[in-house]
């Protein structure tokens, strides 16, 4: 019977921002609308193995392994994702889990993984959920998982769609959620089509501010009113720029939005500066290169000193080659990865 015990196997890319998620309500609502491009090489790969228990124990149990070995510390965070979303998926009491999980991107690279892995995961219990359930469509299935991602880690709900998507509810985006979220209704522009981001990693290790605590920085803050504002217009705007394909639009918009985000960081209380020296030097030179090859590259931040730099594929070659004179003596031992727009979730 495939649901006495089976595997389940989720790949589940990161995703980066272009209008920002930052300040939230509970029961992880997002306090404004965000948009992302979901990434594809930067991902969370996890296996479910599931073994249907003997006995009623009225809880799910489980088991957790990063990279082949066990990872007590990440316990306490699986065990609140597994307590917030219980009463969506009431079979998985009948069930021990053992929970396998490795990243395409290197060890502590300041590369937030939480939203790939807890895509990697809700997904992949979703689709265990299908197992008793093989009517549940898919379109179903994706905003199930990304509804239970959400409650893992608010930017996770963006990773389980290809290739942009929106999360929180918006009058221009129909079907948009504070609960999930859901592709870009629209046709994007070509140029975006096959869009780049290389991420410069500025900065490794511990992020000096968590999200959580990074989020409660919004509560109170003397800005926030009129951030959520821009951020309602700001993806009002940016949803025209990916239907026409205005590069210079994008770039204003993307730029600010990311500054933006910085500058909430900079002026609440407590405050905090997570841009290092060489995120700054990184910024200038973007700009130089822009002013000198009038190139459409742009860079984004998450909240962290690393830098990504998003491009259309046909600029690959020449903003490689600038990356690779000009930017790479900012980066940690030379580090950046080279990534593109991507499709979301693949289940097997
Ligand atoms: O999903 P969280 O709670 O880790 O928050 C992520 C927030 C940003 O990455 C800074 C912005 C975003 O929209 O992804």
């Amino acid at each position: 019977n495939p649901t006495d015990q089976g595997v389940i196997h989720s790949e589940s890319p990161s995703n980066i921002a272009l209008v920002k998620y930052w300040g939230k309500f509970p029961d992880q609502i997002p306090a404004n609308p965000s948009i992302s491009f979901t990434l594809d090489t930067c991902a969370t790969s996890t296996t479910v193995e599931y073994n249907a228990l003997p006995a009623k124990t009225g809880k799910a149990s489980f088991e957790f392994f990063f990279e082949g070995k066990p990872k007590p510390d990440f316990e306490p965070k699986l065990q609140t994702f597994f307590d917030r979303t219980a009463k969506y998926l009431p079979f998985l009491k009948n069930y021990h889990l053992k929970i396998s999980s490795s990243n395409s991107f290197p060890h502590s690279s300041g590369i937030a993984s939480s939203a790939s892995a807890m895509a990697a995961l809700a997904s992949s219990l979703v689709e265990l959920e299908r197992r008793h359930n093989p009517e549940m469509d898919r379109q179903f299935a994706n905003l199930k998982s990304s509804f239970l991602a959400r409650l893992g880690s608010g930017s996770a709900c963006r990773s389980i769609s290809g290739s942009l998507v929106v999360w929180g509810e918006h009058a221009d985006i129909p079907g948009s959620s504070d609960l999930y979220g859901v592709p870009f209704p629209d046709t994007i522009a070509k140029i975006f089509q096959d869009y780049q981001d290389t991420i410069l990693l500025v900065h490794r290790g511990q992020k000096q501010v968590s999200s959580t605590v990074g989020h409660k920085l919004m509560e109170g803050h003397p800005f926030a009113k009129q951030r959520f504002e821009q951020a309602h217009s700001n993806l009002r705007r940016i949803k025209e720029v990916m239907i026409s394909g205005d590069l210079d639009a994008f770039v204003d918009l993307v730029e600010r939005e990311a500054l933006t985000l910085h500058a909430m960081m900079m002026t609440s209380s407590p405050y905090f500066i997570l841009m290092k020296p060489n995120t700054l030097s990184i910024i200038e030179k973007v700009w130089e290169f822009r002013r000198n090859t009038g190139l459409p590259l742009c860079f984004t931040l998450d909240a962290g000193a690393n830098v990504h730099l998003l491009y259309p594929g046909q600029n690959k070659e020449k903003v490689l080659q600038f990356i690779k004179n000009e930017l790479v003596a900012y980066c940690e031992n030379g580090q950046y990865i080279c990534d593109q727009l991507g499709e979301g979730t693949k289940i097997s």
